[in-house]
């Protein structure tokens, strides 16, 4: 109906090329990407330098620089800002990869980021990626995606993207090992809605999986 906002879901494990497969549809379909794990990084980014020791981390102390996080909507995406400035690259630093699984297993925090996520799917039509975004944040989402991918082509891409060269099968190999150790910590948070449509990328080019994704939410489009 005219006035419902359009959102489209997509979900799946660690480097199952979510973020950038959305980004890309977001693209295509004129509206804009919201990275949901953008606001985990954020929050423990922040914790990183007020909280101590990531052992002792307590919700309460995490949920406390909540207020200096917002978003900002961008021409092609909900930009999250931690005190008004877009830290992106910060976001994906080691320390904050280290211990952002930690924060996202905190019920209290993953209440703060879905209130986050669900006001900017309220102002705008959005593609969200996630874990959980058709299953929790999003459950009447119009179009849900969950995207798969084997553990060791998985691996392989991330290296690409890291190493910009062919990685040996020994690296392969290694980090196969921590993705399918990140996959296991994150595991309550991956499982696909009743009613989304798996997506198998280990063989499909991003640009085919894109495409396919596009379609289904133009057919979707059309019967809003
Ligand atoms: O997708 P990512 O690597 O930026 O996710 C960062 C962390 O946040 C990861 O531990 C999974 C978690 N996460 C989550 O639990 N739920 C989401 N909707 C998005 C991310």
């Amino acid at each position: 109906a005219v006035g419902t906002p359009l959102t489209i879901a997509i979900d799946g494990p660690a480097a199952s090329g979510k973020s950038s497969t959305a980004q890309w549809v977001a693209q295509k379909l004129g509206v804009r990407h919201v990275d949901s794990g953008a606001f985990y990084r954020a929050i423990t980014y922040l914790a990183l330098s007020t909280c101590g020791d990531p052992e002792s981390w307590v919700a309460d102390d995490v949920l406390a620089n909540a207020p200096r996080i917002s978003w900002r909507l961008t021409e092609r995406s909900v930009l999250p800002l931690i005190d008004d400035i877009d830290q992106d690259t910060a976001l994906r630093d080691a320390p904050v990869t280290r211990q952002v699984s930690r924060v996202a297993q905190m019920l209290a925090v993953r209440e703060w980021v879905n209130q986050m996520v669900r006001s900017a799917g309220a102002a705008v039509d959005v593609v969200v990626d996630g874990r959980d975004i058709g299953t929790t944040v999003f459950p009447d989402a119009q179009l849900k995606v969950f995207l798969v991918a084997d553990s060791w082509e998985r691996a392989r891409r991330r290296l690409v993207q890291r190493l910009r060269r062919r990685p040996t099968d020994a690296e392969i190999a290694e980090e196969t090992e921590e993705l399918v150790a990140r996959d296991a910590k994150d595991a309550t948070q991956s499982a696909p809605a009743r009613d989304a449509i798996t997506i198998d990328t280990t063989t499909v080019t991003q640009e085919e999986q894109v495409e396919r994704i596009v379609a289904l939410a133009r057919a979707t489009r059309e019967r809003m």
